[in-house]
């Protein structure tokens, strides 16, 4: 109690710092005024007085002159605007010039001991085709297969000569550090963002392009997200981009990165891994955290259910700690459910996970779709504030099932045992041409459901959902909102028809 009344007084003392002298104060109140105002006006006439003299002398100048200082500087000032309009154009509108795949650089960390099994996951979604990446061990790995599924792996520089003092920590977080240097070293030509992850981040490459598409890549931009643990982020940085969720750095932040990171990395040898590394050497550089919601770090353990049913309204980029947390579809293997996810990936990246909520009026109960993963049917009217939480089906970093643990809300899986949601995993999609819509399908996934003795219908009478969705590649080039979905009629007494989409004039999730 003691500790806590010490403590309140600290804040209030820092909150209003003049509270404490206001009796000294107001002798000088009423003068600084008329000091300020005095001063004011000095300042402004000798502004004034110069600079009409600065014109006269510049005028005689220019008519003295060869030729025509003037007329050259404006013609300079004129080219130069309309290449900097031009260029400003360009970046929303010229599709040539619009950053692509082909302009990112992939830094993939990654460890010899892993390798092995770590690559199935980059192989999920690097298309040697269309990307460039280079995966960066600490020794040299057998290479049986032609991997043409893979980036070129090289080895790290040595970096026996780092000071590493951190106890808990390992010091391949120097050599992982310095992967962003190490790539721009590679020369590789028209590269506008390198974009770093871990061998066990699965990227939404297409998600990955549409975010960095906001940003200008001629300037120093430092891009990525938080840990999902309010404890992490207190004790690394909330101004720190987690290193598995991924993170992109643009061009010239890289080059200026690269001059001084080494001298940097000297500065902090007690600092424990390689993204706050990274963060302490952008703090020197100035350049904050852009945060971007859709780089998933992922520090959590168990079932990552309710963070993917209740996705933030942003696309998702990534998902990381695939090897902590349980497979993201049950009964499969990780790797395969992972694969099951690139099915609607294909079909519609930017709707991928995206939430909508709706209400099945007859019969009371609450739709939630999280686009190309999960369908989630409640007993009951749930509001959207409720559902657009994340409910804990994982634990803490720390794992515990502490609500205090998290740097967002989360809620409960359900207060009442007749709340229990009842879910349907993505088994398939197709598209149909003539009506221009993905049509996905939700299983039922069969576990037991508590006793209840509400007198309503009963979800577990259906078997399937089926959900209609037209692809829209631009949702994110309009202001973000959350789809909205509508329950049709079925013709199949155990299959539920929904309509997700972008919502019509006038409609809001209510009952
Ligand atoms: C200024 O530039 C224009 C063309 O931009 C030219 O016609 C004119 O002669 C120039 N004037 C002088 C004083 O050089
Ligand atoms: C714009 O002006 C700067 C100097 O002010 C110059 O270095 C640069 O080359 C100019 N760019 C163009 C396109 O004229
Ligand atoms: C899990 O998968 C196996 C084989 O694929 C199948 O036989 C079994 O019924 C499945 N279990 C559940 C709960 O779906
Ligand atoms: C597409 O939808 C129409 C209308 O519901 C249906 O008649 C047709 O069979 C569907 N086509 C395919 C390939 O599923």
């Amino acid at each position: 109690m003691g500790e806590k009344d010490s403590e309140k007084l600290i804040w209030e003392q820092m909150r209003t710092p003049t509270a404490a002298t206001p009796i000294a104060a107001p002798q000088q109140h009423r003068t600084l005024p008329r000091l300020l105002v005095l001063l004011i006006l000095f300042v402004s006439v000798t502004y004034v007085v110069y600079t009409l003299k600065l014109v006269s002398t510049s005028r005689a100048c220019n008519n003295d002159a060869p030729f025509s200082t003037d007329n050259f500087s404006k013609t300079i000032l004129s080219v130069n605007a309309t290449a900097a309009v031009l260029r400003r154009g360009s970046l929303e509108t010229n599709p040539e010039d619009r950053t692509d795949l082909r302009h990112v650089v992939f830094g993939i960390a990654a460890s010899a001991k892993l390798w092995e099994q770590r690559r199935s996951y980059i192989k999920l979604w690097y298309r040697a085709r269309d990307m460039r990446g280079v995966v960066w061990l600490d020794e040299e790995v057998k290479s049986e297969e032609s991997s043409d599924a893979l980036p070129p792996v090289r080895i790290s520089g040595d970096t026996a000569r780092f000071k590493y003092t951190n106890r808990q920590g390992h010091r391949s977080a120097i050599r992982i550090s310095r992967i962003v240097s190490e790539t721009l070293r590679l020369g590789m030509k028209d590269v506008r963002w390198f974009v770093m992850g871990d061998d066990d981040t699965v990227f939404v490459t297409e998600n990955l392009i549409r975010v960095l598409r906001k940003y200008d890549h001629n300037q120093f931009y430092y891009i990525g997200s938080l840990s999902e643990s309010h404890l992490q982020n207190i004790f690394f940085s909330y101004n720190m981009a987690y290193g598995g969720g991924g993170f992109a750095i643009s061009y010239p932040l890289a080059k200026a990165l690269q001059k001084m990171q080494d001298r940097c990395i000297q500065r902090y040898p007690g600092l424990y891994g390689s993204d706050d590394r990274m963060q302490a050497c952008m703090a020197e550089l100035g350049v904050p955290l852009t945060k971007e919601t859709g780089f998933h770090q992922y520090d959590v353990y168990g079932n990552l259910f309710g963070l993917l049913a209740s996705h933030p309204v942003t696309p998702l980029v990534s998902l990381h700690h695939l090897d902590v947390v349980e497979p993201i579809f049950p009964n499969v293997t990780r790797v395969e459910a992972l694969q099951r996810l690139t099915i609607p990936m294909k079909f519609d990246s930017a709707g991928l996970m995206q939430q909508s909520i709706c209400y099945d009026k007859s019969k009371s109960w609450t739709v939630s779709v999280s686009w190309g993963f999960a369908v989630q049917i409640f007993r009951g009217v749930f509001s959207p504030r409720e559902m657009e939480m994340p409910s804990r089906t994982f634990l803490n970093w720390y794992r515990r099932a502490d609500y205090t643990a998290y740097a967002f809300n989360t809620r409960p899986v359900s207060r009442n045992p007749c709340q229990k949601p009842f879910v349907f995993y993505f088994s398939k999609a197709k598209y149909n041409s003539t009506m221009q819509q993905i049509v996905s399908e939700y299983e039922r996934h069969r576990v037991p459901h508590p006793d209840c003795k509400w007198n309503m219908a009963n979800p577990a009478a259906l078997n399937k959902v089926e959900v209609y969705k037209k692809p829209d590649p631009h949702l994110w080039d309009r202001a973000p909102r959350r789809n909205c979905c509508r329950v049709r009629k079925s013709k199949e007494k155990r299959t539920m028809v929904i309509d997700v989409g972008m919502c019509r004039e006038g409609e809001v999730s209510e009952t």
